[in-house]
């Protein structure tokens, strides 16, 4: 939930001006993953000096720190490498002294921006503390720092000058829990070190010259190598290994594949990285780009890089090589350069004032790009390209269980009755984190779905390891291509919604929602019995894009209502039913996490079971009466609400006779939206509650671009 940023020039003149330029602007790309606090390091003025800026609160403010630090613009460097951060504070508070990048000592002679967190930081914090290391921070990262710099000078004491990467591996042994990692020290003048686990990192590269291959070759340890030195344990029995370390240690000791020195890879620090060969062997002038998100990218290079899991990449003298610390049987020995599609115009806010009202407003277009080249409207088919050769193996699943969080899994439950109308396999809906402390039995013939905008959820990233573990097929509904989930699912549908910047999901709801249908659609496209249903739905899903952007138009009046009626509630109710109930829940959750206000979804045939209690004259109620087969059940529970003087807003269908008669008695008001089909309505339904949630977070001077205590992308269990 941090974002990480690096830049590296070879053989490209940059001044230092130009380099923090490049470093705060990638961060501002970045600050909607976490922006508590912000922070740079680059050369300093003296060889192997470092100057770290670092602030709290967004990129704006560690802008004004550094000019107020004054460093001098104009000293220009040949080659250099910078790294950067923005930060969601996981541990330790939003003070300076947490801000990354953490250091090793005051020397600043390791510097580390990091993503993710370290499991055993306490263990090897108690460690480092006794080998004299003083802590600055409360943050896992800073051990982090020290154990490089521990690691640096021991190695050095036993007459091991290890290369950057070896050093890596040496600290990478120690740690345990999630990563994306970059390193620079003045003892590797003009070098960065990227490494992931778990957390997003993908390099871009920048040259005027063509590359010579579109791929980067995965460098290994000799097999053969001799026995190694050990320099931890050598130096310090009790140093660092865990036990599950250590297993690995001894394993790696015994095969020689995890060997933790460098003896047997000096071979492979002068091995080239083919892409970056010219034509003559001279050295060739490149820009690297380490980013955790390709937003902060694009704008530089479009030719990237994705990082692997446990991929250790070395970037110097222009090039970039990738290390892994053993072989694995089947593992991919290259690293695609790939071409993003992404134009920086999708990631700009346009003439909107928040990304969220942007992509609110985006849905006519997000929706269409959704369906845009897998449904054939004339022939009523769905052709997901992703999931077709799959879909016999999933017919035959025993079960389908969704899983995911927050907004990702109310598009679960808003298509779970139509996956077991159409498919006949019964469905489960999960929360990530319930599911994984529940330890659900999953089985081989399950079929587990993960659907995932950022595509980087920690919690539904664990359940999908979990499900793989089981033998499940696993399935991906994903926004963000290259995502862990994207790579790790068997296979998948990506929702081709854009990037979506905004923290509370909208575009990626509604994208989310068509995915599914989709997928359930192509499920039954064997079944004559479905036909007819199967044709309604397709030609509904035809008009939806036209349909949002119908309801949009409702925005003054629920603008008008949010500055009115709704201002300075302190509480409301959605009531919804059947396929409302999601779009009830979705609802609620855009309320809270935008403007702070309290709310709730409820199912309207729970009402009577309780929650009538909270009714009264005040108590603002929105619910959903739009027409399904439901509707009259949905008519006797408002009638319930407007019996106890509740007087609700009711989204309803246009020229609706029941609600026309009824406000003609009743104190209530109407939201009139386009009918479509019964399954596809809450597509539609949501879009006046997204804007509701802006406009009453508007009118109290929230920002909903970056909402207090959430993360867009929450890659922490
Ligand atoms: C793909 C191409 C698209 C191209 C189209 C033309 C990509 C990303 N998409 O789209 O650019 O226009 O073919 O035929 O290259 N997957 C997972 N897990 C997920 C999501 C997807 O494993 O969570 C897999 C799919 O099974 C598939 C691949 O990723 O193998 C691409 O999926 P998707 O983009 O949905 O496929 P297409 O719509 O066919
Ligand atoms: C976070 C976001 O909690 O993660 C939510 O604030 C989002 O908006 C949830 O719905 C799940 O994220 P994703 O990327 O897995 O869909």
């Amino acid at each position: 939930m941090c974002g990480i940023f690096g830049y590296c020039n070879y053989l490209v003149e940059r001044s230092r001006g130009e380099i923090i330029d490049t470093l705060v602007d990638g961060l501002q790309r970045l600050e909607y993953r976490g922006y508590d606090s912000t922070g740079i390091a680059i050369d300093g003025d003296e060889a192997d000096s470092t100057f770290i800026y670092k602030q709290i609160g967004k990129v704006s403010a560690l802008k004004e720190e550094i000019t107020k630090q004054n460093p001098n613009r104009d000293v220009t460097f040949v080659s250099h490498c910078g790294i950067a951060h923005t930060r969601w504070a996981t541990h330790g508070q939003p003070e300076q002294v947490n801000c990354h990048p953490q250091r090793s000592d005051p020397e600043d002679q390791f510097v580390v921006v990091h993503n993710g967190i370290i499991t055993n930081f306490r263990e090897l914090k108690t460690l480092l503390i006794n080998k004299g290391y003083k802590f600055e921070s409360d943050t896992d990262t800073e051990c982090i720092a020290k154990l490089y710099l521990h690691l640096y000078n021991t190695n050095l004491q036993n007459g091991h000058d290890l290369d950057f990467h070896e050093l890596t591996k040496l600290v990478l042994l120690e740690l345990e829990g999630s990563y994306g990692l970059l390193c620079k020290s003045c003892h590797y003048p003009n070098e960065v070190i990227a490494t992931r686990k778990g957390s997003p990192l993908l390099i871009g590269v920048k040259s005027e010259k063509k590359l010579k291959v579109d791929f980067v070759d995965v460098e290994f340890p000799e097999e053969n190598a001799g026995q190694p030195e050990i320099p931890l344990k050598s130096n310090n029995k009790s140093f660092g290994l865990g036990p599950k370390k250590a297993r690995e240690f001894e394993a790696g000791s015994q095969n020689a594949n995890l060997l933790p020195i460098a003896a047997n890879e000096f071979n492979l620090r002068h091995s080239q990285s083919r892409a970056f060969l010219s034509e003559d062997g001279s050295p060739t002038p490149v820009e690297f780009f380490v980013s955790s998100d390709a937003a902060s990218v694009v704008k530089h290079t479009k030719k990237v890089l994705f990082l692997e899991d446990d991929d250790l990449a070395h970037i110097y003298d222009g090039e970039l090589h990738i290390h892994r610390s053993r072989r694995e049987v089947g593992a991919s020995m290259t690293r695609s350069i790939q071409t993003l599609e992404m134009e920086l115009a999708q990631i700009m806010k346009g003439p909107y004032d928040h990304f969220m009202q942007k992509e609110i407003y985006e849905q006519p277009e997000s929706t269409f790009n959704t369906m845009r080249g897998r449904i054939d409207y004339e022939n009523n088919k769905v052709i997901l390209g992703g999931l077709k050769a799959w879909l016999p193996v999933i017919r035959r699943a025993r079960r389908l269980i969704m899983i995911a969080c927050g907004t990702s899994y109310h598009s679960c439950l808003a298509t779970r009755a139509i996956f077991e109308e159409l498919s006949d396999i019964p469905v489960s809906v999960e929360l990530a984190s319930d599911f994984l402390d529940r330890k659900c039995p999953v089985f081989r013939d399950d079929v587990c779905v993960f659907v995932s905008q950022s595509g980087e959820t920690a919690d539904t990233m664990l359940a999908l390891n979990y499900c793989l573990e089981r033998g499940a097929l696993t399935v991906g509904i994903v926004n963000s291509v290259g995502s862990s989930i994207s790579r790790v699912t068997h296979c998948g549908v990506h929702i081709n919604a854009g990037p979506e910047i905004g923290v509370a999901s909208t575009k990626a709801y509604t994208s989310q929602y068509i995915a599914l249908v989709m997928f359930a659609l192509s499920l039954s496209d064997d079944r004559v019995s479905k036909i007819d249903r199967r044709i309604e739905i397709i030609q509904g899903l035809k008009l939806i894009p036209g349909q949002i952007k119908q309801v949009l138009k409702l925005e003054p009046r629920i603008k008008k209502l949010c500055a009115t009626e709704l201002k300075d509630q302190k509480s409301l109710l959605l009531l919804g039913r059947g396929y409302q109930f999601a779009a009830a829940l979705e609802g609620a959750l855009k309320i809270k996490e935008i403007s702070y206000m309290h709310s709730e979804g409820v199912l309207a045939g729970e009402l009577k079971h309780g929650v009538l209690a909270l009714v009264d004259e005040n108590l603002p109620i929105i619910a959903f009466g739009t027409r399904d087969s439901l509707f009259p059940k949905v008519v006797s529970s408002i009638e319930q609400v407007t019996a106890r003087k509740g007087h609700p807003i009711i989204i309803c269908n246009e020229n609706d006779e029941v609600w026309a008669q009824k406000s003609k008695s009743i104190d209530l008001q109407t939201l009139e939206v386009p009918q479509t089909v019964d399954c596809l309505q809450g597509l539609i339904n949501i879009i006046p509650l997204q804007l509701m949630s802006y406009w009453l977070a508007v009118n109290k001077g929230i920002d909903v671009d970056f909402p207090r205590n959430l993360a867009k992308s929450v890659t922490v269990e």
